[in-house]
């Protein structure tokens, strides 16, 4: 229980709420979601068994797990280059992550203060107030701060039991929350265009660009790809069942993403909303339909806590990944690696908070497939998502099926499960030819360049 509820911390995220809505949108949807679905299920499933194995088995981190696991197999110095490609793309995303996360925190105070229902009530008002929150840097750097002083103080402390606690509340009301928009929002006349542009794929649509864009995603959205739920794995204890927790997270993480869609396509379509800077849908689209509801402050202020929470147990799980590191290779004490890795974050993360602020970058935010030209924040997460992640989940996928043999995973996945007969089969195969070829022929087709806008 203690195990799943943290993954699935790590797991759910801003990638849910605020990323994978806008990417939808920016991809038109449909074939973009089949092949979203796919790649959770053929390459993310398998992918976070893997993870969660290693890290189980070594009892490390991303970099020691592999140099521990790899010891005098081949290609031994690889294995652990994609432990420090995992530490450093951490870094990366955390830096940029916690900008996003911090715009929650300017949203708890405006709904609780009552002024976002008066911007709520005329949409364009919301969109320039959000625009002209981007472009200030005070406020920029302020809310980065101290979302990042609230990651940094839950690694130092220490306090994983805390957050589980808080997690077990937190995460059934947030759901509860998305569950009552979802009920309101059938109710909209935009509804039944938001399921069609959902589920209905026109393969027309969809680029060689929007294929990586949503492999990149299937591994953002679980945490996957950076060493994140190998660390989560080496805190797990051996009688809890690797598959059944792979299987709770997948489905927990999908649903929330979907539900998330279904909501803000349905006041999108139902009230023919501008979306042309879709990346800000979460903050400019949903409190117009939270102040429809009867007590629309309260509801957006519990909503953007809510969300608050689930990207703080995302970024914790991140830094874990870059404090782990330097505590179990570098030898420093919790409290040292967290203050400091945390503030060498925080610094870099300002180059983000500084490049929302254009008005122009903001409708570029994660260019498809293209070189960034849309300041730092657009690169590092075109970057870190499209390239680094699935780049990393393909060498452990390799690792994990080619460098472990198949007695050594068969033991450590059926540890706490019991005899996995067939499904044991069936992951080795996935992991070992299908996760592969399916990651290796999007890299390589995106670098031949097929179909590019
Ligand atoms: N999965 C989280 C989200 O969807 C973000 C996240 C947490 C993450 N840990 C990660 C992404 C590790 C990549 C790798 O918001």
């Amino acid at each position: 229980m203690g195990f799943v509820l943290a993954a699935a911390g790590s797991a759910i995220g801003l990638g849910n709420l605020w990323k994978f809505p806008y990417i939808t949108l920016e991809n038109h949807g449909g074939a973009f979601v089949l092949v979203y679905l796919a790649a959770i299920a053929v390459v993310g499933a398998p992918i976070m068994a893997a993870e969660i194995l290693l890290g189980r088995k070594s009892r490390r981190n991303a970099v020691g797990a592999f140099a521990l696991l790899g010891a005098g197999k081949p290609g031994g110095v690889v294995w652990t280059a994609i432990g420090y490609l995992g530490v450093t793309t951490g870094f990366i995303v955390l830096s940029y992550y916690s900008v996003v996360a911090g715009w929650t925190l300017r949203y708890i105070v405006l709904a609780f203060s009552g002024a976002l229902g008066g911007l709520a009530h005329h949409p364009g008002a919301l969109e320039s107030f959000f625009g002209g929150f981007l472009a200030d840097p005070w406020a920029q750097i302020l809310c980065h701060t101290l979302f990042m002083g609230a990651t940094v103080g839950v690694v130092f402390l220490g306090v994983g039991k805390g957050i589980e606690r808080a997690a077990k509340l937190l995460m059934p009301l947030l759901f509860m929350i998305l569950v009552v928009l979802a009920g309101y929002v059938a109710t909209t006349p935009g509804f039944g265009r938001a399921v069609g542009f959902l589920f209905r794929p026109t393969f027309a649509d969809l680029t060689a660009g929007g294929v990586l864009e949503a492999l990149g995603h299937s591994f953002f959205t679980l945490s996957l790809g950076m060493g994140a739920m190998l660390t989560y794995g080496s805190y797990m204890r051996r009688r809890d069942s690797i598959p059944r927790a792979v299987l709770t997270i997948c489905f927990l993480d999908t649903f929330i993403a979907i539900m998330a869609c279904v909501i803000m396509f349905s006041i999108i379509f139902s009230f023919d909303f501008e979306v042309s800077k879709s990346s800000t849908i979460l903050f400019t689209t949903i409190p117009v339909i939270f102040y429809k509801l009867p007590g629309g402050a309260m509801i957006s202020g519990l909503f953007y806590l809510l969300v608050a929470f689930a990207a703080l147990s995302s970024t914790i799980s991140i830094l874990e990944v870059v404090s782990s590191y330097a505590i179990d290779e570098l030898g420093w004490g919790r409290r040292r690696a967290a203050l400091t890795t945390g503030a060498a974050i925080w610094v870099f993360g300002f180059l983000s908070a500084l490049s929302v602020g254009g008005v122009d970058a903001l409708s570029k935010i994660n260019p498809i497939g293209r070189a960034s030209t849309a300041g730092v924040f657009g690169t590092l997460d075109y970057l870190a998502s499209n390239w680094f992640l699935p780049v990393g989940g393909l060498f452990i996928a390799l690792f994990a099926g080619w460098i472990l043999t198949a007695a050594e995973s068969r033991d450590e996945l059926e540890e706490g499960n019991g005899p996995l007969a067939g499904s044991f089969g069936a992951w080795r195969f996935l992991i070992r030819f299908a996760a592969p070829a399916a990651v290796g022929a999007i890299i390589v087709s995106v670098i031949l360049g097929a179909e590019y806008q």
